[in-house]
């Protein structure tokens, strides 16, 4: 698919999200030709720029993050254009109308729009109906398409009304919900791996997978963004998106073709499969933690309730960790251990397929454990866990592994990052990698219990920072009679 000459218009163009990811994520896609000549990026905030600063702001981002330099990034800068709005006035967006004018004249994108909203969430609902008033909305000159930033919603409630005023001005197909996670490629290698070798696909089931484990574990803490994630915590910020997104892709059943609809049919169905938990089942099946001071990578650093912004008696939770269940033919019985956390030892992403050992054990009582383990970030790669003959006398058996990664591709430094395969896409017109409104509330619904609980003020154990979280996750998997992996941010390597 090829895209078409547009113009990008990026609300909240003063904040974080675009000087750090979306500036340099078009830069990117610019400097390796995927963008052309054909495009703009309006920048649209409160704050009083003009193009001049505008750009001179983002050249200095792209110097900092992208080392950018040189006649490419002054070409990629007379790109941007800036328009101060007040966003919550409707008669402000007509300063909006003769600049999109002038910009799909000069640039001969007959009205195509992009808008990115990268606003607070306060203003998803209500820039699109500032749009329709001006006649921003209409397809009749040109497409229209508007990503969404998370958090798409507060709760099941908040995340239907959005919809539901969204769908006001924009068709389901204009909609882009965007989820960075979706972006990375070795999630959208998940369903590669899966679904284009037979070798995994008789076994991908629960006749021989014994558990599942998906760990999103950060070394950080909440930065700068105390207030925002005050509101939000590991559940909202982490589990109900990005990894229960990538649970569907471990989980979900092959769509018969590669397409946005086919695709979100599958993934929406594995969502909705979820077994629900009760009040019940959210005492035994979750455990919420907040940080205290500890050590991170030889640093002493603060505990939660001191970090900028947070309230000194918050009960946010900053790890989460869930036994999660899948009612369905491929996955009844097998457990999903997913956890999240800020301030744990370090920053990995990954999945561990857990096998089911043999039914009776030749060789040694402790036979190694058949794991292959997707390492989503960093260092990606996969790794097949196995036993070998330990060399020397008898048969006792041990791990080896054999392991790819990413980096050994020699194509791998043109991968796109998360940001750039997604604005490409969306320029494409292409959702397939966008999150669909069905599996956004199956998302809200299967973790409203745990909102609620949270609401009851429920319990929230401490953790020391640098540690892997509070000993209650440790119960949780060991009623399995496992323990958690506790990875090194680090494949190991070859044997
Ligand atoms: C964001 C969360 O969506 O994802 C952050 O708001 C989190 O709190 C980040 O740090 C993690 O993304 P990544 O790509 O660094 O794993």
């Amino acid at each position: 698919m090829n895209i078409e000459n547009s113009c990008i218009v990026i609300f909240g163009a003063s904040g974080d999200l675009t000087f750090r990811k979306l500036i340099p994520a078009l830069y990117n896609l610019f400097r390796v030709g995927r963008l052309g000549q054909h495009f703009s990026v309006l920048g649209v905030a409160r704050s009083e720029l003009t193009d001049d600063s505008f750009r001179t702001k983002m050249r200095d981002a792209l110097i900092k993050f992208e080392k950018a330099e040189g006649q490419e990034l002054e070409d990629f800068c007379t790109h941007l254009y800036y328009q101060a709005v007040n966003t919550s006035e409707a008669l402000d967006y007509a300063k909006l109308l003769p600049r999109l004018d002038e910009l799909h004249d000069k640039y001969g994108s007959c009205g195509n729009t992009l808008y990115y909203l990268s606003t607070p969430p306060s203003l998803y609902g209500v820039i699109p109906e500032c749009l329709a008033a001006h006649g921003l909305t209409t397809e009749e000159y040109g497409w229209k398409r508007i990503i969404v930033e998370k958090p798409f919603g507060y709760d099941i409630k908040t995340a239907k009304e959005l919809d539901e005023k969204i769908h006001h001005y924009f068709e389901e197909h204009q909609i882009y919900r965007i989820d960075h996670y979706l972006g990375k490629e070795t999630v959208q290698n998940l369903l590669v791996l899966r679904f284009s070798n037979g070798l995994f696909e008789p076994l991908w089931n629960r006749n021989f997978i014994d558990y599942v484990e998906i760990t999103g574990a950060e070394a950080i803490g909440v930065e700068e963004r105390g207030g925002y994630y005050d509101g939000s915590g590991a559940m909202r910020d982490m589990f109900q998106n990005h990894l229960l997104q990538v649970l569907a892709m471990v989980a979900m059943e092959p769509p018969a073709i590669i397409n946005a609809d086919s695709m979100r049919d599958e993934v929406a169905k594995v969502l909705h499969c979820l077994h629900p938990l009760t009040a019940e089942d959210v005492k035994n099946n979750v455990v919420l933690g907040q940080y205290v001071a500890g050590e991170v990578d030889d640093q002493m650093v603060v505990g939660y309730l001191a970090e900028k912004g947070v309230p000194a008696d918050s009960n946010t939770e900053t790890y989460m960790a869930i036994k999660c269940e899948i009612d369905n033919w491929r996955w009844a019985g097998v457990p999903f251990y997913v956890r999240t956390g800020k301030r744990l030892p370090t920053r990995v992403t990954e999945v561990v397929i857990h096998f089911k050992t043999t039914p009776h054990p030749v060789f040694s009582q402790n036979a190694p454990e058949n794991k292959l383990i997707i390492r989503v970030q960093p260092d990606e790669g996969i790794s097949m866990r196995f036993g070998l003959k330990k060399p020397g006398a008898g048969f006792e058996a041990k791990e080896v592994s054999m392991d790819f990664r990413y980096s050994d591709l020699s194509s791998a430094s043109s991968l796109l990052t998360a940001y750039e395969r997604l604005l490409l896409d969306a320029l494409k017109g292409d959702a397939t990698l966008f999150a669909r409104t069905d599996a956004v509330h199956a998302c809200w619904k299967f973790v409203q219990p745990i909102l609620d609980y949270k609401a009851g003020r429920g319990r929230v154990y401490e953790y020391e920072a640098g540690t892997w979280g509070p000993t209650e996750a440790d119960k949780l998997i060991a009623k399995h009679g496992k323990v958690w992996r506790k990875p090194s941010g680090v494949m190991k390597k070859k044997v």
